[in-house]
């Protein structure tokens, strides 16, 4: 347990367990886990970046070789080996990963039948939950089982929403499920924030979806707006957060700006 001897920023505040969800894919969920946690890193903040889409691409976009890896979050909520056991430093400071691999696809069947099935992976977060000041969860494309085990893990939830064409198509849909599942099993779970990303300066459309975002989801939305750039796609190719890969770019500006809108949110 290695990660057990960097000190954490808040050591007296509790851990905020954020997921940072959206049923639909490419919106910039694995992008705003990768580079938020990598700027509140920077700050002194200890973070955990749950991997928990079988796509893994947190994992790949903090550099780790995902067809080297023993283990990943698949054995630990099969209760094969301890989440401990899982946890590897990131060249990113501070910022810490539990990876994930395709094994993981097969979990969504298998924890059908599984006991408490809802709640395993808050199990598995509780063993090494005050180690860190931030924990994110990154979900699937989906509202399968893995998401709901994500609601149930974390106090509060990120919804990145993409500037684009149907932003809010299946956000009712969203907001539906994390109001079943704070009804039901986690009556503390709240919304931390909306992020808006893949904004074009260049284009009314994103200002439009902008203010229908705003209309909708009112002082939920973060005021850091994540802008479209090149270099904040091409830093996963090199295993880097975009704050590593091109640190003056304003895409790592902006992922800065939003980690002391968070810090300001949460403490
Ligand atoms: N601000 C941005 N500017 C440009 N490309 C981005 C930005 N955010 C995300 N992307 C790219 O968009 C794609 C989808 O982002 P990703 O974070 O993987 O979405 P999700 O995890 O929701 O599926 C990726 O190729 C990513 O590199
Ligand atoms: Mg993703």
């Amino acid at each position: 347990m290695d990660f057990a001897e960097t000190k954490r920023k808040k050591p007296n505040e509790p851990t905020r367990v954020i997921a940072v969800i959206n049923q639909k894919g490419g919106v910039g969920k694995s992008t705003t886990v990768i580079n938020l946690s990598a700027a509140l890193g920077e700050m002194g903040f200890k973070c955990l970046d749950i991997d928990f889409d079988p796509q893994g691409n947190t994992t790949s976009g903090l550099g780790i070789e995902k067809n080297q890896l023993e283990s990943c979050i698949y054995n630990a909520i099969s209760d094969e080996i301890d989440i401990s056991e899982i946890v590897m430093p990131t060249d990113a400071e501070n910022v810490y990963l539990v990876p994930a691999t395709m094994q993981l696809a097969g979990a969504e069947i298998e924890l059908v039948s599984a006991m408490a099935r809802e709640n395993i992976l808050k199990g598995c977060i509780s063993e090494i939950k005050g180690e860190f000041d931030f924990i994110f969860i990154d979900c699937p494309p989906s509202l399968g089982l893995l998401t709901v085990n994500a609601l149930v893990a974390a106090d509060s939830l990120i919804i990145p929403i993409q500037c684009e064409y149907y932003a809010l198509e299946g956000v009712s849909k969203l907001v539906e499920s994390m109001r079943m599942v704070k009804r039901r099993l986690n009556p503390d779970l709240d919304i931390f924030g909306v992020l808006l990303t893949m904004f074009d300066t260049r284009t009314t459309l994103s200002r439009q979806v902008a203010d229908e975002v705003c209309g909708y989801f009112k002082d939920d939305v973060f005021k850091t707006i994540i802008p479209r750039s090149v270099k904040v796609s091409e830093a996963p190719s090199h295993g880097v957060p975009v704050t590593v890969y091109a640190r003056m770019n304003k895409g790592a500006i902006a992922y800065r700006n939003l980690a002391k809108e968070v810090v300001k949110r949460a403490y």
